[in-house]
């Protein structure tokens, strides 16, 4: 009798737990599990734990509550699993090579690998700890630790991004922080379908590699309401093995050491249909860049309602095996203020007058272009910063040009 009713209980229960409508209210904490959330002991058990049980009943959320330091070996994201770290909970990610799996590329804080409906939310923060990874603080570039020791990644590269989905679909990342990255912070690799809204980034100034958002070889992205503060590209479509469609990044405050939209490097497929509105830019060291030469063409690109202040100009360069088609500027306001003291008529890449590139300079310059719209752009040049410079407010090499169009272009002097 007493058994019987157990069993039908039981049988109950476990109707509830395949009911799909509980999904998205179904709460794991991982201090059930056993977290310790006390930034020293290793919690990488408990939250895998919670992520699997979670993952076993068709998903739901998997919470780090506050307080809480929850230190971490790399987290594999399932399928549904979404990763609520509380407001004033961090998940810090270890900092030794053993936390990580073991090919490079897999080095993640957190990695959701082939999932559906993955994601990352909360009000708290990820964190990488990039500190514990400077081997030599510079000014110019920090020398890094290097775990290149397998062969398996190359030079000082060799150390763990922070947030990686790879081969996923419908991608969730929301409401978060996502603070000092060892080296890329937030990465997308073959996915579609991404919602990345609200995130904050904060990587080192001085650190290499510390770039925002990359997005490789992933179509359907959406980036919305993000604020990116950081020492290397903050906004970064690449394409190593296959195109990059249809990204729109709207809404966004930047903040970069490099370049804050750079297109490539990695540009072996073709990027199409991206779509860049209502974004600041500021202080940063370039604002717009394309570096397109690996065989991959840009088409249909679109930059509106954009204010950016940079020391050096936009940047849009294809070559004989990268065409750029139909790009449009409209509503763009440039200010334009060098403070280096490198000489005049070389470009330069990074700050400190680093990886220096002979060139002369313009406001836009422009290389192997098909199709330019450039409807109210107004740039504006602080003259006092550019003592022994040969600027030009266009610059473009008109036989790998064609087919442009301005329409109310300003340059103008401020002090
Ligand atoms: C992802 O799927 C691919 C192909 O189906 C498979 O080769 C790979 O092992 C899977 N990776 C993981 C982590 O499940
Ligand atoms: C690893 O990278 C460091 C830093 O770039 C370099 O000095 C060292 O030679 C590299 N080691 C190997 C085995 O590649
Ligand atoms: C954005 O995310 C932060 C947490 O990172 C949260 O505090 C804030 O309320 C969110 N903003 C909106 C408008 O939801
Ligand atoms: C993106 O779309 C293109 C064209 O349909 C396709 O070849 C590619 O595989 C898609 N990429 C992903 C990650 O789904
Ligand atoms: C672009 O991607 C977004 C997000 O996935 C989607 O809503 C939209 O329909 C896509 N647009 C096109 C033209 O495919
Ligand atoms: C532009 O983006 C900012 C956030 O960077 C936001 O506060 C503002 O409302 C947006 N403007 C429009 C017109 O959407
Ligand atoms: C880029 O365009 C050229 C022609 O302009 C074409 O030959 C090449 O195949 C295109 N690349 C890709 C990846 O489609
Ligand atoms: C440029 O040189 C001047 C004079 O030597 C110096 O005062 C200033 O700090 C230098 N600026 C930078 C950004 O290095
Ligand atoms: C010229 O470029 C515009 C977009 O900037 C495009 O719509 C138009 O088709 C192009 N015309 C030719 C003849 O290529």
């Amino acid at each position: 009798m007493a058994a019987s009713r157990i069993v039908l209980l039981a049988v109950v229960a476990l109707q509830l737990l395949l009911l799909p409508a509980a999904w998205s209210s179904r709460v794991f904490s991982v201090v059930d599990y056993g977290a310790a959330g006390d930034g020293f002991r290793y919690d990488t058990t408990a939250i895998q734990a919670a992520v699997d049980a979670c993952a076993a009943v068709g998903g739901g959320r998997v919470l780090l509550p506050a307080p809480g330091d929850y230190l971490t070996a790399t987290v594999h994201l399932r399928s549904g699993v979404v990763l609520e770290v509380a407001p004033g909970a961090r998940l810090l990610g270890g900092t030794r090579q053993e936390d990580y799996p073991a090919e490079s590329g897999r080095w993640y804080v957190v990695l959701a690998e082939n999932t559906t409906g993955a994601g990352v939310m909360g009000g708290g923060e990820i964190n990488g700890q990039s500190a514990a990874f400077v081997v030599t603080p510079n000014e110019k570039k920090n020398i890094m630790v290097s775990w290149n020791a397998t062969g398996d990644c190359q030079g000082d590269e060799c150390r763990p991004r922070l947030v990686g989905f790879i081969d996923s679909k419908d991608v969730k990342i929301h409401d978060i922080t996502l603070n000092q990255p060892a080296y890329w912070c937030l990465h997308l690799v073959r996915c579609d379908n991404s919602v990345i809204h609200n995130v904050s980034i904060f990587g080192d100034w001085n650190t290499p590699n510390n770039d925002g958002i990359d997005i490789t070889d992933s179509n359907n992205t959406v980036i919305t309401d993000c604020h990116i503060d950081t020492g290397d590209d903050a906004i970064c479509p690449k394409s190593s093995d296959r195109p990059v469609y249809n990204l729109t990044a709207t809404n966004c405050w930047i903040r970069t050491k490099s370049c804050a939209i750079k297109f490539g490097s990695a540009s072996y497929f073709n990027f199409e249909k991206l779509f860049f509105d209502n974004i600041t830019i500021v202080d940063s060291h370039r604002g717009l860049g394309m570096q397109i030469r690996d065989g991959g063409n840009v088409s249909d690109v679109v930059f509106s309602n954009i204010k950016m202040s940079t020391r050096n100009w936009v940047f849009l360069a294809g070559s004989k095996h990268g065409l750029l088609r139909n790009l449009k500027f409209k509503n763009i306001d440039l200010t334009y203020k060098r403070w280096t003291n490198c000489t005049g008529g070389l470009y330069d890449y990074r700050p400190g007058c680093e990886e220096m590139v002979k060139h002369r300079t313009g406001g836009m310059m422009l290389e192997h272009i098909s199709g330019l719209e450039v409807d109210n752009v107004r740039m504006r040049w602080s003259r006092s910063s550019l003592k022994g410079w040969d600027v030009n407010p266009l610059l473009f090499r008109p036989s790998t040009i064609d087919n442009l169009s301005f329409h109310d272009w300003q340059s103008v002097d401020v002090q």
